[in-house]
């Protein structure tokens, strides 16, 4: 059986053999987020399942390409898509595209997402600057052989979540305008909604919004050496919290509804890394 890294070298080959091109900053676009990258000169774009080793997105509303291209005045590759735990994929394969980037020269990963709003005052249309996260997905994407070319055996997840990047979308929102709160992400499996008493423990346990993805590919990132920067999107409150019944889509209604004010924030980001240089 080859290795993770023998499989990526070969997706990685697949790339090279159309573009020489050196992203400075992946970004992984969640459910109805993939207008956040519109605005991306494209300079090669591959429908992810034409990459070796990619699994194919199945999910209503991600288009599945990997572009690579200009946006905000940086080298960017946009993954408009991402694979979830529950379409059946290993997690291997879900964190493929982010060890893929950090090979073809990324060195910072944002990471977008729809999820539920469980701290009273994250309500929907609201974007929430991840802090942590807490993955209550089952697995980890580090089990196994550690492979010394993607990372170290114990990587530290005490700061996550970039701070100085956090600091940096902060004045960016503000700048622009618009509130953006700041908590934490409680990543799961899905692909059910949580149950009411399953958001009471969320609470408990410290969480402030909940989703079925993300924390796979940060922990991949943060093992790739990737600065991470994540950005939810709260598209509805949680269950158990408001009148109505859960469904995906109200998850893209709302993801429709706000993603300007969401791709805004992600191109003032970006332009300001553009500035001040990726550091
Ligand atoms: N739960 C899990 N995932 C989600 C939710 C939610 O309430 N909203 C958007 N993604």
């Amino acid at each position: 059986m080859k290795s993770e890294f023998e499989l990526l070298q070969e997706a990685k080959a697949f790339i090279r053999k159309t573009t020489s091109f050196e992203p400075k900053v992946a970004l992984l676009l969640g459910s109805g987020l993939g207008p956040v990258s519109e605005a991306l000169e494209p300079v090669a774009v591959f429908k992810s399942e034409t990459i070796p080793h990619f699994p194919k997105c199945t999910v209503v509303a991600h288009e599945g390409t990997l572009a690579l291209g200009k946006l905000g005045g940086l080298d960017c590759l946009a993954l408009r898509g991402r694979f979830h735990l529950y379409e059946g994929y290993s997690v291997r394969e879900i964190v493929r595209p982010v060890r893929l980037a950090r090979l073809l020269g990324a060195q910072i990963l944002v990471v977008t997402n729809a999820a539920g709003g469980i701290r009273a005052d994250l309500q929907p249309g609201d974007l929430m600057l991840i802090s942590d996260h807490i993955n209550l997905t089952g697995v980890n994407p580090l089990t196994g052989d550690n492979e010394e070319p993607l990372g170290t055996r114990f990587p530290d997840m005490s700061e996550a979540y970039d701070k100085s990047l956090r600091t940096l979308a902060r004045d960016e929102a503000r700048a622009a305008g618009f509130p953006l709160a700041e908590g934490v992400y409680a990543g799961l499996a899905g692909p059910s909604y949580e149950t009411p008493a399953e958001i009471r423990m969320l609470r408990n346990v410290g969480a402030d919004a909940v989703g079925m993805s993300t924390v796979c590919e940060v922990i991949a990132g943060v093992h790739a050496g990737l600065r991470v920067l994540g950005v939810s999107c709260i598209t509805n409150r949680a269950a158990g919290l408001s009148e109505g019944r859960l469904s995906h889509e109200e998850v893209l209604a709302t993801t429709s509804k706000y993603k300007d004010r969401y791709s805004e924030l992600i191109a003032r980001v970006l332009r300001r890394f553009a500035k001040d240089g990726v550091k």
